[in-house]
């Protein structure tokens, strides 16, 4: 996509309408006929207009979404080009990048299994502002989101068959080579020697080996230490504690944990972020064979906690529980992981927003106030001492699901902070995207299907922690 400023021959306009004020466009008879008010998105096509009501209370979310659903209507139309207004949210910067974002991810499209994909023709956006340096700044930065998102949505998207665990070996081999990033890759053998008894059983029904997937991305000028841990369930089927039908049905969105922190390490290599930051992904597959693991079992994972298997089906905590045991040998001054963790968390906060969790209540507080420039949901979700008591266990150290029906978000969360050592207590978060990472009923800028989540909200993160350390 190409980015210009003013330019007069485009194929279309798009205008930005706030607090359904009509009174300046000369248009008055079409928006009569059609009843409009300034209420979502209408298109005069003999005009070559797009207008675009914003929602009243105008965050970076809801102009994404408006802006962003607004133009999947004249995608499939005949235009290369596009203007577009330009508005202030508060910030030119995320501004910008609220723009360029919204009209690029809005194009995508996981259409590679129809007989005749459609591609919208769209290559040019003109925004119609003056530039200056942090706009020019912003645009790159939704340029930079948007790519990196499009390939954390092809991942997700790829289906399980044909997306393993090799594939992600394939893809972070193929990133790091292109962004020159570290990359090791570690298989069964390896996490046997460390002793990721829990990570290997949640795999040990796979006809394909575990992945511990090791990117790093050092720049000179490093300023912290940054570590994401990302679960990549390639496929969760649940195991043994088989899940029904129409709960499995988009498992193979179980890898956008990992997915994310791929796109991350891209969009800080394009960015050239001032941090060093590791990914660790945990690749496995979550299936039945003779060699399944089974409820009643107990793991001992690598930090020593001994754990008992109640349900084969709470996997990924499992698998990062070993991973973050891996990443705390790291050192890092953040560290954070991304999982499609719990069902619970849908429930609680709903398919649109992600659970911040963690012991360290500012990190959390401040990861959330910056996530709301990214567009992204988010939402703390507090530990208490009774929740912890849910997943005590009487033969083993900690039980992998929690004796309630209820705050299983939390219990999950709880789970994993069993893993971290005492010094990375106050570093580290833990984020459930499980609702909004696949999206099932189309909404905003998102199309069916992965949406990236996580990506934008961490590298928005990485940005402001940036500023405020000057
Ligand atoms: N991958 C699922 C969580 C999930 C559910 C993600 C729905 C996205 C949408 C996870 O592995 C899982 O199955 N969790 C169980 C835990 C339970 C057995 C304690 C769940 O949430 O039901
Ligand atoms: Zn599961
Ligand atoms: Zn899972």
């Amino acid at each position: 996509m190409k980015v210009v400023f003013n330019e007069k021959n485009t194929d279309f306009k798009v205008c930005l309408i706030q607090n359904k004020d009509l009174s300046r466009f000369d248009d008055k008879e079409f928006f009569e006929i059609n009843d409009y008010k300034g209420v979502g998105a209408i298109c005069n096509l003999a005009k070559r207009t797009l207008y675009v009501g914003l929602n009243d209370e105008l965050t970076y979310a809801s102009f994404i979404a408006s802006l962003g659903s607004a133009i999947k209507s004249i995608k499939s139309l005949n235009i290369k080009s596009i203007s577009l207004e330009f508005i202030n949210l508060g910030c030119e910067f995320y501004s910008a990048y609220a723009h360029i974002y919204a009209v690029i991810s809005s194009l995508y499209e996981f259409n590679k299994y129809h007989k005749e994909p459609k591609n919208s023709k769209i290559e040019l956006i003109s925004l119609e502002t003056q530039q200056n340096d942090d706009i020019q700044q912003g645009v790159e930065l939704g340029k930079v989101l948007a790519n990196a998102c499009e390939d954390v949505k092809n991942i997700v998207n790829e289906i399980p068959s044909t997306y393993n665990q090799l594939s992600f070996e394939k893809d972070a081999l193929k990133l790091a080579k292109e962004f020159d990033l570290e990359c090791n890759v570690y298989s069964d053998d390896y996490l046997q020697k460390e002793g990721m008894n829990a990570f290997l059983a949640v795999n040990r029904a796979s006809s394909y080996p575990a992945k511990l997937i090791h990117l790093a991305y050092k720049p000179q000028n490093a300023i912290k230490k940054i570590v994401y841990v990302g679960k990549g369930l390639v496929y969760d089927t649940g195991g043994l504690s088989l899940k029904p039908a129409d709960y499995m049905l988009t498992m193979k969105a179980d890898k956008s944990g990992a997915a994310a922190v791929l796109g991350i390490l891209k969009a800080a290599s394009m960015l050239k972020l001032p941090y060093e930051i590791h990914g660790i992904i945990g690749a496995a597959q979550n299936c039945i064979s003779e060699k399944s693991y089974m409820p009643d079992d107990v793991l001992i994972s690598r930090e020593g906690v001994s754990i008992e298997v109640r349900n084969t089906d709470a996997e990924g905590r499992l698998v990062l529980a070993d991973c973050l045991s891996f990443a705390q040998d790291l050192k890092p001054d953040l560290l954070i992981d991304l999982a499609t963790l719990t069902g619970a968390c849908v429930v609680g906060l709903s398919e649109y927003t992600s659970g911040i969790m963690g012991y360290n209540e500012d990190l959390q507080n401040e990861f959330y106030n910056n996530s709301k420039r990214s567009g992204e949901y988010t939402c703390v979700l507090h530990f208490n001492p009774h929740i912890k008591e849910l997943i005590k266990s009487k033969i083993a150290d900690v039980s992998n699901t929690g004796s309630s029906r209820y705050g299983g978000a939390i219990s999950a969360g709880m789970f994993l902070g069993e893993f971290i050592r005492k010094e990375y207590k106050d570093k580290w978060l833990h984020l459930d995207i499980a609702g909004p990472a696949y999206v099932e009923k189309v909404w905003g800028e998102n199309a069916y299907g992965a949406s990236a989540a996580g990506v934008r909200m961490n590298i928005i993160n990485l940005l402001r922690m940036a500023r405020s350390a000057k």
